[in-house]
């Protein structure tokens, strides 16, 4: 059993700022870091890090080719990831405040070049017995998504960074739903309300998706996992945050890795509070993300 992890490799220009740029501002930054990050490329490598085994698909440009090394570095298998002559490698403006928090520009690059063929080529690999883990940051999603059920592939949805194309996609076909409490808002066509019950959010997205199981992370208020038989509150492990970055992704991809590592899902909802816990207190995107002793290692405080 794999996860192909169908996703974005981005390039991360990390602006440390003391508040985030205003309308009509120039504001000098204090820092500049440049990281390998997207999240489809990020979730695959906290995947790794759990032991499964992973395959990323996706496209750069001829100026993204470090990304493919450090995802091998992780021990992701890269054969299915393009790289595109005539267009460059996605990339992410991130400002980042003193708080740890931030706020992402994208540019889609080759991540919006994918193409149909590349696709069909990808999916006579892969079988029944395998995963897709996929987010909102390429093009093709509907067609991936055919793919993978005609296959009959399990289907885990990351629906970040959420937009209307997410409706294009078939969701009663989903099988996981990982989302945050914005993410769920946006996609019941609800608004948002910070006085939310997240017991009641995360039943409002199973009762829409009834097959599906829901994972809902919630920030500081911790994460839910609801499906037919299981209702779990999982709380944060709390620490000095750093950078927010990525933390979601670290999150995801080792919530999966541990799931299909054979955990139970309340295990592997520890896992990933865990390790998007170590996440928050680390600089960057996926040099943020730790390895699986670092994980298990933190204990409850
Ligand atoms: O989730 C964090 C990621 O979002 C960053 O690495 C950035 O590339 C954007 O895709």
């Amino acid at each position: 059993m794999s996860v192909l992890s169908f996703g974005s490799l981005n390039i991360d220009y990390v602006y440390s700022v003391d508040h985030f740029v205003s309308p009509g501002e120039t504001l000098s930054a204090k820092a500049l870091h440049v990281y390998i990050g997207g999240k489809g490329l990020n979730q695959s490598i906290a995947l790794a890090r759990t032991g499964i085994s992973v395959y990323h698909a996706g496209a750069i440009g001829t100026d993204g080719r470090f990304l493919i090394e450090a995802l091998e570095k992780a021990g992701v298998n890269t054969e299915y990831v393009s790289v595109l002559d005539d267009v460059r490698t996605g990339n992410a403006i991130i400002q980042k405040d003193i708080k740890g928090n931030n706020c992402i520009l994208l540019y889609g690059g080759a991540n919006q070049a994918i193409e149909r063929a590349q696709i069909d080529n990808v999916f006579t690999h892969f079988t029944q017995a395998d995963y897709l883990l996929i987010q909102n940051e390429i093009n093709h999603l509907p067609y991936i998504v055919e793919k993978a059920k005609n296959i009959g592939m399990k289907i885990v949805l990351n629906p970040s960074p959420m937009d209307e194309k997410i409706f294009a996609l078939p969701l009663h076909k989903i099988d996981y739903f990982i989302l945050n409490e914005i993410e769920a808002f946006q996609i019941l066509g609800e608004e948002f309300t910070e006085a939310y019950d997240g017991k009641q959010l995360a039943e409002k997205l199973r009762n829409r998706w009834e097959d599906a199981t829901i994972i809902l992370t919630m920030g500081g208020k911790g994460s839910i996992c609801l499906n037919h038989t299981e209702y779990i509150e999982q709380p944060i492990y709390k620490v000095e945050v750093m950078d927010t970055t990525a933390a979601g992704d670290t999150f995801t991809g080792y919530f999966l890795g541990s799931l299909l590592s054979g955990k139970t899902l309340r295990d592997s909802m520890n896992m990933a509070a865990k390790a998007a816990a170590i996440a928050v207190s680390r600089e960057g995107a996926a040099p943020s993300i730790p390895c699986k002793a670092e994980v298990e290692a933190l204990i409850y405080v």
